[in-house]
């Protein structure tokens, strides 16, 4: 059994993406508890908070820190990731030498209306988990195109072959999940 703590890319209400995380929700197998991880109360960070981090982004860090693995879910905004998203990233990256991504395996997956389905915008998302020392789940890739009723407001997915595709997504996740906490110990290394 794994924790899995979601980030969804966009603050927008509507957001299809946040859909796409109450779908991901419903579809992950017994193994995998997903839960989400706020990331809309964090100011933007600047490294004069180093020293004394505000509470949403100790509460940020705390969140990451107790689940096994990361998933962001997350919209393509001009061909990268939003910058609420960033903000966040660059919060849980820092102070320096504390890093939470640090061995902390995570996924992407997003949906846009348009046919590339945020490929560019995870291939940046992949560069800066790279970077973040977070060993990356690279196949299954997950490019999304949301069409109106895909996925209904109580998160189901109406398309039987979508609604497959994201189970077995979830389920390489997890196996990926297992083979990285196979090599290397949970809290150790
Ligand atoms: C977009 N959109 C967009 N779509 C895309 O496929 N590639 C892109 O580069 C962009 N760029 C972009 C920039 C900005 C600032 C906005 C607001 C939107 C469209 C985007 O996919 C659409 O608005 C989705 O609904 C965003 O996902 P959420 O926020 O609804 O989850």
């Amino acid at each position: 059994m794994f924790t899995v703590g979601y980030f969804v890319g966009s603050l927008a209400r509507a957001s299809i993406n946040r859909k796409l995380a109450l779908a991901l929700t419903r579809l992950a197998p017994p193994e995998l508890a997903l839960r989400e991880i706020p990331i809309g109360d964090l100011p933007l960070y600047s490294y004069d908070y180093d020293a004394d981090y505000p509470p949403p982004a100790r509460a940020l860090k705390d969140a990451i820190a107790a689940v096994d693995a990361v998933l962001f879910v997350t919209p393509e905004y001009n061909r990268s990731i939003p910058g609420a998203l960033k903000n966040a990233i660059d919060w849980a990256s820092r102070p320096w030498g504390k890093n939470s991504f640090t061995r902390k395996p995570s996924a992407v997956i997003g949906t846009s209306p348009g046919k590339i389905g945020t490929a560019v915008g995870q291939q940046h998302l992949r560069s800066i988990m790279a970077f973040c020392n977070s060993p990356l789940f690279n196949a299954i890739e997950a490019y999304i195109q949301f069409e109106p009723g895909l996925i209904g407001d109580d998160g189901e997915v109406t398309n039987k072959s979508t609604a497959e595709f994201l189970r077995n997504y979830l389920a390489e996740f997890h196996a990926y999940i297992t083979r990285v906490y196979t090599a290397l110990p949970r809290g150790g290394g």
